[in-house]
């Protein structure tokens, strides 16, 4: 994939809910780049943060949750940055950026479409809401999208309500709605794992032709691995509210770093796997999270704790060769930390 500057860099963003048990600190300090054009991809266990990551990018996230920290800049077309994390979630500036800048589809359509209007009345509210078009011309471009998106009969269709359509037809309506502003970020949480594999593999199909026709940036938030290895450009495994490992997916698959991240791939089933080598799970429970470790979140699952060094401190985020990043002592930071503490 060609890919160009940064679209969107989020710089140590935390999200927290307060609550009447104790702070979840759902994402803890986390940093990524989405470039213009790429596939990114979020993966880890859940209840790692993805999520509320994605939420954080448009401030939709559930009370009581809040953006306690960091910086979400967005490239925009005219070459300035705004940060969306300093922004009003409720101001019509953030508004104006949701659904024309960046739109989001989710897991279930259902979130996203409202029951009580037709298909084509809400993809043209949306196109009407941030584009001055009139009805008819909304109309066309509605009807032009559905069938982009391979909805049977357009006109037809235009007059459902989104109850009268399948779960890949409302996936697809869903897209629509998504693209019809032509945004220049998708965010997509696990936009499949509701549909069969023949119609999950259908869709992303359908997302990846759409990207490379408006040249979008993707964000792909999903558990499955084989996808990741299918669509991403750049791969960033979460756990525990924060990023462990990033890199580009051919360096990632080939030699991950982290030791979560190479748990992760163990667990990928293998065609042709037989009964005595069964598939690998990762040792252990994620933490609770009002529970978590001291020091790196993952040593009590790790196969190459070092005591005295994973369970004391966290460890610095290290840069490697080829722009990859990883956050374990294995690779770093174990020396200066000790030397701190003599
Ligand atoms: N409304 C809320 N109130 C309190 N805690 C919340 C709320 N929403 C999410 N969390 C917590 O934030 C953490 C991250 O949740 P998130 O939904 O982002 O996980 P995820 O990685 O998307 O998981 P999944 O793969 O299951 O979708 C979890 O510990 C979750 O319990
Ligand atoms: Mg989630």
């Amino acid at each position: 994939m060609n890919t160009q500057g940064p679209l969107l860099e989020v710089q140590d963003l935390q999200t927290h809910f307060s609550t009447d048990e104790g702070v979840v600190k759902a994402v803890d300090g986390v940093d990524f780049t989405i470039r213009q054009g790429e596939t990114f991809c979020l993966v880890g266990e859940s209840g790692c943060g993805k999520s509320v990551t994605a939420f954080s990018i448009l401030q939709i996230v559930q009370d009581p949750g809040r953006i306690v920290r960091g910086s979400i800049h967005l490239r925009q077309d005219d070459g300035q940055t705004l940060d969306l994390a300093a922004m009003d979630p409720k101001g019509r500036a953030l508004r104006r950026i949701r659904g024309r800048d960046i739109a989001m589809i989710f897991q279930e359509p259902m979130t996203s479409l409202s029951p009580v209007h037709t298909v084509g009345d809400q993809i043209s509210e949306t196109l009407r809401l941030h584009a001055p078009i009139d009805k008819l011309q909304a109309r066309e471009q509605t009807m032009a999208i559905l069938t982009r998106v391979g909805i049977p009969r357009p006109e037809r269709h235009f007059h459902a309500y989104p109850f009268q359509l399948s779960g890949g037809m409302r996936q697809r309506v869903m897209i629509a709605m998504a693209l019809i502003c032509r945004p220049s970020l998708l965010i997509a949480d696990e936009p499949t794992t509701a549909l069969d594999v023949t119609m999950q593999a259908v869709i992303l199909d359908l997302i990846k032709e759409l990207q490379g026709e408006m040249g979008m940036s993707v964000m792909l938030i999903t558990h499955n691995l084989g996808v990741v290895a299918e669509v991403a450009d750049t791969v960033a495994v979460m756990y525990l509210g924060r990023i462990v490992e990033s890199a580009d997916v051919y360096s990632l698959f080939r030699e991950p770093k982290h030791p979560y991240t190479t748990a992760l791939l163990r667990s990928i089933p293998v065609i042709g796997l037989t009964k005595q080598e069964r598939l690998a799970t990762i040792r252990g429970m994620v933490p609770h999270p009002f529970n978590r470790p001291h020091g790196c979140t993952f040593h009590p699952r790790c196969d190459h704790f070092m005591p005295g060094v994973c369970n004391r401190s966290l460890p610095p985020i290290t840069h490697l060769e080829g722009g990859r990043t990883v956050r374990c002592f294995l690779y770093g930071g174990a020396d200066t930390r000790e030397r701190e503490e003599r």
